[in-house]
């Protein structure tokens, strides 16, 4: 397994633990077709992922506009950096077919990436919104 839900914290807003809860479990099938190297999986898999995580910041960032969080910018701004290594990983994947480079990414970056991310920004975003949204 990938990653454990315990991996990361939980926040004080049911929808974001939520959306974290589907996302780790997402990615753990993923992980598991990449290890595979299962080609079709991964193509299947992969459009869902890029849907997935695109729903996941889209709803974090409607609700930190809606409740005009002070931080948004720099939330997103981490955001925005995940969205494009992702963009560009999928990009390698459409012309190389190489399942290695997006296992290495799962397990040296996503991995420290989302349990940092929710530690610091959507743990703090998640304090700001309550649990009114
Ligand atoms: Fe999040
Ligand atoms: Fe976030």
């Amino acid at each position: 397994m990938f990653m454990k839900i315990s991996d990361v914290q939980l926040v004080s807003n049911a929808v974001m633990n939520m959306l974290h809860e589907e996302e780790l479990e997402l990615m753990n099938n993923f992980y598991d077709a990449v290890v595979a190297k299962d080609m079709l999986k991964i193509d299947e898999l992969f459009a869902v992922v890029l849907y997935d995580i695109e729903d996941h910041f889209v709803i974090e960032e409607e609700m930190m506009e809606e409740s005009k969080f002070y931080a948004m910018q720099m939330h997103k701004s981490e955001h925005d950096t995940m969205r494009q290594k992702i963009k560009k990983l999928h990009d390698e994947w459409k012309v190389h077919k190489e399942p290695e480079p997006i296992q290495s990414f799962l397990e040296e970056e996503f991995k420290h990436w989302i349990t940092l991310h929710i530690a610091r920004w959507d743990s703090e975003t998640a304090m700001h919104l309550g649990d009114s949204m």
